[in-house]
Order: structure tokens, then sequence, then C-alpha cells
């Protein structure tokens, strides 16, 4: 069951190039239309929203912040990302002009389905992008876009993760080419982007080694920091989260940018940080901000473990260890970048002697509310 794998969730870190890849495959029509699995909601009423709310929890959340880039990008109409259960008892703004989309794994995350139920009181139409078929959250909403991740087993989320942005992503992709925020060409190129993703996704997996090694030497630590910007900040919250989950180390996600207003003065001598940096290629003055916070983290007696895309000359210079990822446009990234994160936290999990794949304290789906 585990394919030669010492846990499911190393297998399922495993999965991740096949999952994309299925989540991708004939999902978008010889007219560039997005085919919904089930359900249908109609382009009219696509036209007229001007709002998107995500609800989701857990990994699932941080899917939806990672999409909310892509999908205000791409489409120009915002996106609000939004824990289901703080959603659900704030008097949200929702209306017939807002698209709720209810992500989850398993669908049936019970602060998902409130929230979901409370926003077809408000008379909002709701898309679920769930993986787990004819779960509650699928049944209950207008319309389907399931995530192909397979089954998953282990508690602590990854290959749905990466399905999960897959599957928003193409919605964004949709809703643009619906709305006429981009040109026929474009989209085909985001298509083609997201296509190259399993192969760059198994490169990752390939290179993993430095990673593990890593990990294994820092099975005493009692807290490791992550700071990322951009899209890669979601991303410093997934790693984070997934530290906490299945290796019970202190670990926190920062945005990058807000070091200075705060989590700076956690800096000690000896710190480990990871530092996911933007491309060089991006927008230039992202890539120097970051390495900038690498340098302040540094000076103070962090050790500083950097992700970087191939070919950035400059990541070396300031980091204690560099790991690459293959090149690709910024928006594609995180599908890259989390996957060191996740296994630097199932290796070090590992290496501690824990169950990695039934975390104490944790329930695959958390079935109330
Ligand atoms: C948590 C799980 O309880 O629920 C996480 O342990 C998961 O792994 C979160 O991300 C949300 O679950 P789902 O099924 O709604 O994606």
């Amino acid at each position: 069951q585990k394919g030669g794998f010492s846990t499911f969730m190393d297998k399922e870190i495993h999965d991740q190039p096949t999952a994309v890849a299925d989540t991708l495959r004939g999902r978008i029509d010889e007219h560039g239309k997005l085919k919904l699995d089930e359900g249908l909601i109609a382009d009219s009423v696509l036209n007229s929203i001007d709002k998107i709310v995500v609800i989701a929890c857990g990994t699932a959340a941080y899917a939806g912040l990672v999409a909310r880039y892509a999908i205000e990008h791409w489409t120009r109409i915002p996106v609000e990302v939004e824990l289901a259960h703080e959603f659900r008892y704030r008097d949200p703004v929702v209306n017939v002009r807002t698209l709720v989309v209810a992500l989850s794994q398993s669908g049936e995350t019970m602060d998902t389905i409130m929230a979901l139920r409370h926003a077809q009181q408000q008379g909002a139409p709701v898309i679920a992008i769930v993986n787990a078929q004819g779960s509650t959250i699928a049944r209950e909403s207008d319309a389907v876009l399931y995530t192909r991740a397979g089954p998953e087993i282990a508690v602590a989320s990854t290959k749905a993760f990466l399905a999960q942005i897959t599957a928003a992503y193409l919605l964004g992709i949709y809703l643009a080419e619906l709305r006429g925020n981009k040109f026929p060409d474009e989209i085909r190129t985001l298509l083609a982007q997201l296509d190259e993703m399993p192969g760059k996704i198994q490169r990752v997996l390939d290179s993993a080694e430095p990673v593990r090694e890593l990990a294994r030497s820092l099975v005493d630590e009692g807290s490791v920091l992550f700071l990322g910007r951009h899209v890669g900040y979601p991303v410093a919250l997934e790693g984070a989260l997934k530290l906490k989950e299945i290796a019970y180390i202190h670990a926190e996600g920062f945005a990058a940018g807000e070091l200075k207003h705060g989590p700076i003065a956690l800096i000690d001598e000896g710190q480990p940080v990871f530092i996911i940096l933007p491309s060089p290629r991006g927008r230039e003055s992202l890539h120097s901000k970051v390495i900038s916070n690498v340098q302040e983290v540094r000076a103070r007696g962090a050790r500083t473990f950097v992700i970087a895309e191939e070919g950035d000359t400059e990541a070396a210079e300031h980091a204690e260890q560099v790991f690459y990822v293959p090149a690709s446009p910024v928006l594609m990234s995180p599908l890259l970048t989390v996957v060191p994160l996740q296994i630097f936290a199932h290796e070090l999990a590992s290496a501690k002697g824990l169950d990695v794949d039934q975390p104490r304290n944790l329930a695959k789906s958390v079935t109330v509310e």
C-alpha cells in the first residue's frame, strides 16, 4: 500500500507530480472552457460576481492563500481567503454576487460545511474544490471541481495541497477567459506553464537528499522559523504547519516584510530560519528585499536555509545552505518551493522516531465544529 515508502506521507509526497498532472488532465476543452465535474454555475452568474471568497481550514486554507495571488492577477476579481470557522461567525458580507469556493481535501470538515451553508443562505453560488468524491461539501455545493490527488492517508496533507492549488488555478484561468481578462494565447501560455509543473516537481523530489541530511542534523531543535514573501508567504506558513503537525517542533511562518515589525526579535544565535527566496527574474525589488532579510537574520546569528531558483547566483552568498528548485513563472513556484519543506518535516519527524502518518492529537478529517 505504501508502495515501498516508509510512510504514507512519504509516498504521497512522491505522488505529487501525478496528483498535479491528473488534476490538470482533460480539464479545459478546445474552446478554453473549464469542464466542471458536477453541477453548474451559469456563465451569466460567473460574469456578474464581484468578489471571490475562499473558505477552508488548515493546509487547504494555505492553498487558498496561494491561489489568491494568481486568481486576482489573472481575473482582477478581489479574492478573500478566510478560515471557515472565522468566516461563519462574523456576519460576512456575502451575496449573490459573491462566488464562494469551498476548498477541502476530505469534503467533510464541519467548519467548512457550516461556512458553506451560511454562504448559501445569503444566496451566494458555491463551487467546491474537493478531493473526496461524493463528500458532503461536494454534494451541497452548486458545482464541483475535483482535485484528483487520489486517497490521501497521512494526516498531514501534501499531495492534496498541490492539487488544490492546481484546481484553484484552473478556476482562475477559466474565469479570466470567460470574463475576457486574458487573450486566448495568454490562456494557452498559462495552461502550458501548468503542464510543465509535474516534471519540475519530480526534479525537486529527485534532488532532495541534502534537505533530508539537514533535517537529520536538526532533530534536537526546539524552534524553526520560515519566511516568505508574495506567494512564498503562504508556502512559509505551510512549511511551519507541517513541522508543527508531525515533528512537534515549535514553528512559525512569517511574511518576510513583517520581520522588522516584530519577529526579528526572536532571532538568536543558532536559530534555524528557512527563507523562500523570490525569483530574481520576477520583480527584482522583491528578490533583493528578501535577500536583505536573509542578511538581517544572519547578522543576528540565525542559521539560514534558503529555497532558491536554479541559476540564482546571489542566494549562496548569503545563506548557510541553498536548496535549488527549477526555474518557473513566479505564480507557479509554490508548487515547487513547498516540496523541500514537506520533505524536511517528514525526515525530521522520522528521525525523531515519531508516527508520521498518525500524529498525536490530530485527525485526518475533523467532523465536529
Ligand atoms: C485538519 C487536517 O484537521 O483539517 C489537515 O489535519 C487539513 O491536514 C485540515 O488540512 C482541512 O481538512 P480538509 O479535509 O477540509 O482539507
